[in-house]
């Protein structure tokens, strides 16, 4: 059984329902405090198995020590946590209570349990505006807001965590930890049944555009185009969150037969950069449907530019992304269209 934390979540709904795909059980941890329980009522129905729900927080040690306790679990998959950059700069001491201190407790509770295999959802965001493009796991982390930070100073508590091996006398079972760093989620299920369902204002790219295609909102406000890239706009390495899911069953499975020890950051991306008018074209010709958009300024700490390379992810773990721009456009508008009010249709 997998405990997966934070699993209600954008990215761990799709991945829970990749593991319940590829047979494995799941436990899934969440105090849905940016997600719903509806969101796991569809994986659900579109694996047609069901999986075990507690509602309570990660940062809670006497309910991670029960979880262990009471149930078969060999692994986590680590969700749990904020993710925005721009409130993180205004409530940064949540942020690292949050993302940091319930790695530090859930890392805790599993060395205590036994538990030593671990899955964590890093982010590209720890390069921090990078010299040189494509990014390899081992260029400078330098991140630029308190969000990344958390990533990053979890990052190295793990780090630390899993070098402990090497010093210890009593032999436990050693470290296997995924350091798995994102670059940009986009994309559904394509089933449309489960997808992005951000509250409030959408800060990220596509959400913001189906919410414009469906009429929710006007217009998009590309945000600066004057960038030294090639139509001036931003340019980022956008993953389609079902090849995102898959890297997480795989880095699992080279974690649960020892193939991964220590800790091992790896970017998940497809290698491509596509700019912000590369994806409102895509989206419009592919969907057949308008995204009117305007010229605004550029957003504060935005980059230019920046895209993975993915050769340690196909190295270290046989993965590489099989969705094109095509499908991360068209699976998008199928979840907006179908949910225009998100999991509240
Ligand atoms: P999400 O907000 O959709 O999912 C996070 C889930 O964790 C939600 O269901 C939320 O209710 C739950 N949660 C939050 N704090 C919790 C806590 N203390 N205890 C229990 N549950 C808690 O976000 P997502 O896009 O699915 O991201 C998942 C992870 O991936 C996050 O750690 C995020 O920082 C990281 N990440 C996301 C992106 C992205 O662009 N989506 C990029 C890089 C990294
Ligand atoms: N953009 C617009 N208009 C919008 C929203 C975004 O032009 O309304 C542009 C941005 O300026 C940027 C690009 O679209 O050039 C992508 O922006 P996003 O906000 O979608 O994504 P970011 O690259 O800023 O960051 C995202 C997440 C982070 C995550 C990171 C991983 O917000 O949490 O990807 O690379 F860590």
């Amino acid at each position: 059984m997998i405990l997966v934390t934070g699993g209600a979540g954008y990215i761990g709904t799709h991945t829970c329902t990749e593991l319940l795909n590829s047979g494995y059980d799941v436990l899934v941890l969440d105090n849905y405090s940016n997600s719903s329980p509806l969101a796991l009522d569809r994986v659900e129905r579109i694996t047609q198995k069901t999986l075990i729900r507690i509602e309570g927080d990660a940062r809670d040690p006497d309910l991670l020590d029960q979880l262990f306790a009471n149930y078969p679990i060999k692994a986590v998959i680590h969700f749990a946590g904020f993710k925005a950059v721009g409130e993180s700069c205004q409530i940064p001491l949540a942020y690292y209570h949050n993302n940091f201190y319930s790695t530090l407790v859930l890392s805790q509770c599993m060395q205590k349990a036994g538990i030593t295999k671990l899955v964590f959802s890093s982010s590209a965001t720890v390069y921090g505006d990078p010299e040189v493009v494509p990014l390899t796991e081992a260029m400078p982390t330098n991140p630029a807001n308190p969000y990344g930070r958390t990533k990053l100073m979890v990052e190295q508590m793990l780090q630390d965590l899993a070098a402990s091996d090497a010093l210890a006398t009593d032999n436990p079972q050693p470290w296997g930890i995924a350091l798995l760093r994102y670059f940009n989620p986009v994309g559904a299920h394509q089933s449309g049944l489960i997808g992005e369902d951000p509250s409030g204002i959408p800060n990220n790219l596509m959400p913001f555009i189906t919410q414009v295609a469906v009429g929710k909102r006007d217009q998009l406000d590309v945000f600066g185009d004057d960038y030294d890239t090639p139509d001036g706009t931003g340019v980022r390495d956008y993953i389609h969150v079902v090849d995102l899911a898959r890297g997480h069953v795989m880095a699992l499975e080279r974690l649960l037969d020892d193939q991964i020890t220590g800790a091992e950051a790896i970017n998940l991306g497809t290698g491509l950069g596509v700019s912000v008018l590369d994806m409102v074209n895509s989206f419009t010709n592919n969907n057949s449907v308008a995204v009117p958009y305007q010229i605004a300024d550029r957003r504060a700490g935005d980059v230019a530019s920046y895209y993975a390379d993915p050769s340690k992810a196909f190295d270290m773990l046989g993965w590489s992304a099989e969705h094109t721009l095509s499908d991360m456009v068209t699976d998008s508008w199928r979840w907006q269209k179908n949910n225009p009010e998100g999991y509240a249709d």
